[in-house]
C-alpha cells in the first residue's frame, strides 16, 4: 500500500521562522516518502520559494493543488503560470492538474484539482460571511459586486470539476483505488457536524458543489473503484464515508503551526 506524507493549509506566511524550520526538520526525517500538499501553502508572491524549500527538505516528489490563499496578492492566471514554470525548472515539484494521473503503485493512482467554494450550498448572496478572496485575488477583486464575484468563483469551480471528471475516467482505466487531492471540501458532510463551521452560513464559502457532484456521480457509477478524497480549507479534521466507495478526509490545520502527517492509502 502506498505511503504518503500529507500536509494541508500550511499558511507559511503566518508561521514563524522557527515553526517553518520545525516543519522542514520533520520533512528531512522522513525523506524519500512522496509529499502531497492540498493547498493554502502561502501567498502568490512567495509561493514558488516556499514550494522549493518544501521540496528540498522533503527530498522526494512534491505534488500539490493550489488553495484560495495561494492566489492572494496575485491572480489565478499569474499563479498558474508560475507553478507551471516551476515544474519545468524543478520536475520534482508538480501542480497536480497538469501532472495528469500519477501512478502510486500497481492499483493506486493520484489525481488532483484545486477546487473553489462555489456557493452551491447555503445562500451565497445573503450569508454575512466573506472571505478575503473577494479583495485579494485579482480576477475576483476586480468584479464590481457580490453576484459577479460569485460568477467568477463558479466558473473556476466548474472548470476544475470538468477537469476532475476527465481525470477520474483516465485514472479508472489505470487503477482501482483513486486518490483525489483537492483544496476545498467537495461535500457538506465533510464539514464538522457541530460547532461554528457546521452553520449553513459557512457552506457557500467552504464547499465546492461542482467537484462534489462529479465525485458522487463517478463513485456511484464505478462501484468497483474506491475513491479516496484528501482536502483542506476548513482546517477542521474530518473522515467521512459518503458512499461505500467514496471516502473524504479533511486535514486539521492551525495558523502558525504547520505540520505534516504520514498516511497509508
Ligand atoms: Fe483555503
Amino acid at each position: 500500500m502506498p505511503q504518503l506524507r500529507w500536509a494541508s493549509d500550511l499558511h507559511l506566511d503566518h508561521a514563524s521562522p522557527a515553526a517553518v524550520e520545525r516543519l522542514h526538520a520533520d520533512l528531512r526525517q522522513s525523506a524519500t516518502i512522496p509529499l502531497l500538499v492540498t493547498g493554502d501553502i502561502s501567498t502568490a508572491p512567495r509561493l514558488s520559494a516556499d514550494l522549493i524549500a518544501l521540496a528540498d527538505a522533503a527530498a522526494a516528489p512534491l505534488w500539490f493543488v493550489l488553495g484560495n490563499h495561494d492566489h492572494y496578492h496575485g491572480s489565478v492566471g499569474g499563479v498558474r503560470d508560475a507553478v507551471i514554470a516551476l515544474a519545468t525548472a524543478r520536475p520534482n515539484i508538480q501542480w497536480l492538474p497538469p501532472a495528469g494521473v500519477v501512478p502510486l503503485d500497481a492499483t493506486t493512482a493520484l489525481i488532483g484539482v484545486d477546487g473553489w467554494a462555489d456557493g452551491r450550498h447555503g445562500d451565497p448572496l445573503t450569508t454575512p460571511l466573506v472571505l478575503n478572496d473577494d479583495k485579494l485575488i485579482a480576477e475576483i477583486a476586480t468584479q464590481p459586486d457580490r453576484l459577479t464575484k460569485l460568477a467568477v468563483k463558479r466558473a473556476l469551480a466548474d472548470a476544475d470539476a470538468g477537469r476532475l471528471r476527465i481525470l477520474l475516467e483516465r485514472a479508472a482505466a489505470m487503477a482501482t483505488t483513486i486518490l483525489v487531492a483537492t483544496h476545498v471540501p467537495p461535500l457538506v458532510e465533510a464539514l464538522p457536524a457541530s460547532g461554528r463551521l457546521s452553520r449553513v452560513e459557512w457552506h457557500p464559502l467552504l464547499v465546492s458543489g461542482a467537484t462534489g457532484s462529479v465525485l458522487r456521480h463517478f463513485a456511484s457509477h464505478h462501484p468497483r473503484h474506491q475513491v479516496h478524497v484528501l482536502a483542506g480549507h476548513s482546517h477542521a479534521a474530518r473522515d467521512v464515508q459518503l458512499l461505500p466507495n467514496l471516502r473524504c478526509r479533511v486535514a486539521a490545520a492551525r495558523y502558525g503551526a504547520p505540520h505534516v502527517q504520514q498516511i497509508t492509502i
